[in-house]
């Protein structure tokens, strides 16, 4: 374990089973609906790769990148787009894959945009879900996993850019920031 880990939430095997059990599931409920499956750039890639490799049915992929504006000093549940999708999602079964749901802002965000934009059914996968800060009524259709109000990073989850990498999710230690 890296010295900045207090300690292990979920472990690589973990990972792995959750994401069989997801792609197991959503196999089923996507079969023949063809669906489009949107990354949420960067904290869903490792998760999005490992689900799609447990569904064993057509589908398609694309990613989008969005960031919040105030860095949740301004409640306005405003997002910004730093990166479009290159498919239409009009009257396509689209599925959002997060790695995590907080306040529930990036998720309204991106759902109320979806519909204006006619998808034809839209629905959430999330590797966590952090429901004691949720401010926005967002509910996850597929949950991997309920998380405390903790700072957890790895698995594609970040502190400063850093941490990604790591193959399993952790709790970082809090003089990490502190120290900041
Ligand atoms: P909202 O509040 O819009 O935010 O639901 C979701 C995004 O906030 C980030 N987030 C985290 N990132 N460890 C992280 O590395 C965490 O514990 C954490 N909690 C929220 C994340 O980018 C998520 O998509
Ligand atoms: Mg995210």
């Amino acid at each position: 374990m890296k010295p900045d880990i207090e300690r292990v939430l979920f472990s690589e095997e973990d990972l792995h089973k959750v994401a069989q059990r997801l792609g197991k599931q959503l196999s089923v409920d996507y079969a023949d609906k063809n669906p489009l499956v949107i990354c949420v750039l960067k904290g869903a890639i490792l998760f999005m790769t490992d689900l799609v490799r447990e569904m064993d049915i057509p589908l398609e992929i694309d990613f989008m990148d969005v960031s919040s504006y105030g860095d949740g000093t301004v409640s306005s549940g405003e997002v910004r787009i730093l990166k479009d999708l290159d498919t239409s999602v009009f009257q396509r079964n689209v599925l959002i894959v997060e790695d995590i749901v907080d306040t529930g802002r990036t998720l309204s965000y991106l759902m109320k945009l979806l519909k204006t934009r006619e998808a034809k059914s839209i629905k959430i996968c999330t590797l966590m879900d952090k429901q004691d800060r949720r401010v926005m009524n967002v509910k996850a259709d597929y949950i991997g996993f309920e998380v405390p109000n903790e700072f957890v990073v790895g698995y594609g989850l970040d502190y400063a850019q850093h941490y990604r990498n790591l193959p399993y999710i952790g709790v970082l230690k809090p003089e990490i920031y502190e120290n900041k």
